[in-house]
C-alpha cells in the first residue's frame, strides 16, 4: 500500500519494482541566484554508470573522507541532500556496494544555518549550540532517510587535472525505507543536485569551487557523464529555457507546456513541466497521460505491432512478428512527442523513440511514460531519465536557465585512465569558452 506523502516534500526518488507489479520506477527529484561572478572556472566531470532499464538508476562514484573511500551515489536532480548509509550507527540500512560511512566527531550543529535548509519547512528547535542537525527527507516514491548531518573531505578533480579537496556537509543516512514492492538501487546513498542551498553544488559554489551549473549526459545504450561546472556547455546550439521559480519551487520547474505527439497537438495545455534525474521514467498527468497513449494507439494502427500482456516490466508494451532487440528496431514506428512550452516562444522539448520506449527482456517496446496520478504527483508532469537520453541537459543556477541540446554521451568527452578529461582537440583548458558543439553533437 501506498502511504500518503504530498508533493510538498522535497523531492521525487520512486524506485523501480520490474517484476511482479509494474508500480512503477524511480522518481527521485528546485531556485536562487548565486555570486560566483563571470571568473573562469574549470569544471569537475563525473563519469556515469547505470541505464533506465533494467537497472533503474544512474550512479557517480564519490570519494568522501581522509583518506578518501569509494561510494556510489544515485543522480538526483530532484532533491537537495547528498546522503550516505551511515553508521551511527545505522538502525536501518538496505543492502549496498560499499561498507557504511562511519562519522568521526564531524557532526554539524543545529546552529549551522544550513540545518535549517534540511529541516523543510520548518526548523526544528535548537535547544543547545552543540546539538546534533537532524534531518529527514522524504521522496515521492515513499522511500525515506533519517539521520544527522554530517561534514567531511570531497576531494574532487578538475577536467584540467588539479584536485581540489573542500570540505562539504551531507546526510548521515541511519535509517532507510524504501516501499516493501520495490528493488531499491543497488548504491550507498543520493547525490542530491537540487538548488536548496544544502545542494553540494550550491556548497562548491559558495567555496569558489565551481560554477553553480550542473549538467548531465544520459546515453540511451547506458552510462553517460555528469559536470559541474558550465567548463563543457557548448556556447551555441543549447536550447535555454528559464527557470521558473514562482509555482513549485525547490524543484528545477521549467513553467507549462503544450503537448505534440508526431507533430500534432494533442489540445492538452498548461502542463508543469519539472526536471528529475531522479526519476527513471517520465509521468504526464492522467489527462495528458490518457492522451498520449490514445494518440500514440491511432498512430500506430497497421503498422504490424499488437499490444502485449506477458510483460509486467511496464503497464502498455507492444510486440512484433518477433522479439526486438533495441529501440533502434522499431524507432521507424513510433512518432516523436514534443513539449512547447508556452512562455518562451520556439522553445520545445522532443522526445524521440529513444527517450519514451524501452525494451523488455520478452523483446516488447514497452512506453516509459507512465500516469503520474497513480502515484500522487497530481498535476506536475515529471520528466525522468529516459526522456534525457541522449542529450546534455544543463541547469545553470546562476542564470537562472535550463538547457538541452542533442548529444553522443558515450563518445565525448573521453575520460583517461587516471580520470582526467581528455577532450582531444575539442576543449582548450584556459578557461575560455571551449566551443565543443560539434563535438557533442550526434552524426
Ligand atoms: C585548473 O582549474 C582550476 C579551477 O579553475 C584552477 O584553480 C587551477 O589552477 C587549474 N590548473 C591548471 C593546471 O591549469
Ligand atoms: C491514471 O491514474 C488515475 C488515478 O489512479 C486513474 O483514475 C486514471 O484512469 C488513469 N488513467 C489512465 C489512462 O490509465
Amino acid at each position: 500500500m501506498h502511504s500518503t506523502i504530498s508533493f510538498i516534500i522535497p523531492l521525487i526518488y520512486l524506485l523501480t519494482a520490474f517484476e511482479g507489479c509494474y508500480s512503477d520506477a524511480n522518481l527521485p527529484g528546485i531556485a536562487q541566484k548565486l555570486a560566483s561572478g563571470d571568473r573562469a572556472l574549470s569544471s569537475i566531470v563525473f563519469q556515469v554508470t547505470g541505464n533506465v532499464y533494467p537497472k533503474g538508476y544512474y550512479y557517480v562514484t564519490v570519494n568522501i573522507g581522509d583518506p578518501p573511500k569509494p561510494y556510489w551515489l544515485d543522480l538526483d536532480t530532484g532533491s537537495d541532500l547528498t546522503w550516505l548509509q551511515c553508521d551511527a550507527p545505522c538502525t536501518k540500512c538496505l543492502p549496498a556496494p560499499h561498507k557504511l560511512y562511519k562519522p568521526n566527531k564531524n557532526l554539524v550543529t543545529c546552529m549551522d544555518p544550513l540545518c535549517a535548509s534540511v529541516q523543510w519547512p520548518e526548523p526544528h528547535k535548537c535547544e543547545s549550540p552543540n546539538d546534533q542537525c537532524d534531518y529527514e527527507v522524504q521522496y515521492a516514491d515513499y522511500g525515506s532517510s533519517l539521520g544527522l548531518l554530517v561534514k567531511d573531505w570531497f576531494p574532487l578533480q578538475y577536467a584540467n587535472g588539479t584536485v581540489v579537496k573542500p570540505r562539504l556537509a551531507f546526510g548521515c543516512g541511519y535509517e532507510q525505507e524504501v516501499e516493501a514492492s520495490m528493488d531499491p538501487p543497488y548504491t550507498d546513498g543520493i547525490l542530491g543536485l537540487g538548488l536548496g542551498k544544502a545542494s553540494i553544488l550550491r556548497q562548491l559554489n559558495e567555496l569558489g569551487v565551481t560554477k553553480n551549473v550542473v549538467a548531465h549526459c544520459l546515453s540511451a545504450q547506458g552510462d553517460g557523464l555528469l559536470f559541474f561546472g558550465d567548463e563543457f556547455v557548448p556556447s551555441s546550439g543549447v536550447i535555454w529555457t528559464p527557470m521558473s521559480t514562482t509555482k513549485i519551487d525547490k524543484h528545477y520547474y521549467l513553467g507549462t507546456a503544450e503537448l505534440y505527439v508526431g507533430g500534432k497537438t494533442s489540445g492538452v495545455k498548461g502542463l508543469p513541466i519539472v526536471f528529475d534525474s531522479g526519476s527513471t521514467y517520465t509521468y504526464f498527468s492522467a489527462q495528458a497521460y490518457k492522451k498520449l497513449v490514445s494518440m500514440i494507439t491511432n498512430d500506430i494502427k497497421g503498422k504490424k505491432i499488437y499490444s502485449a500482456n506477458e510483460d509486467k516490466s511496464l503497464p502498455i508494451c507492444w510486440k512484433g512478428s518477433k522479439p526486438f532487440k533495441s529501440v533502434q528496431d522499431v524507432k521507424n514506428l513510433f512518432t516523436p512527442i514534443m513539449l512547447s512550452f508556452e512562455k518562451s516562444k520556439n522553445v520545445r522539448f522532443q522526445m524521440d523513440p529513444e527517450a519514451y520506449l524501452i525494451i523488455s527482456k520478452y523483446g516488447n517496446a514497452c512506453l516509459g511514460i507512465l500516469n503520474g496520478s497513480e502515484v500522487d504527483l497530481e498535476s506536475v508532469n515529471l520528466i525522468g531519465d529516459i526522456s534525457f537520453h541522449d542529450k546534455l541537459i544543463v541547469y545553470d543556477n546562476e542564470k537562472q536557465k535550463i538547457g538541452w541540446a542533442p548529444a553522443n554521451c558515450n563518445k565525448f568527452p573521453i575520460i583517461n585512465n587516471d580520470g582526467v578529461l581528455d577532450c582531444g582537440r575539442y576543449c582548450k583548458h584556459d578557461g575560455s569558452d571551449p566551443d565543443i558543439l560539434q563535438a557533442y553533437s550526434v552524426a
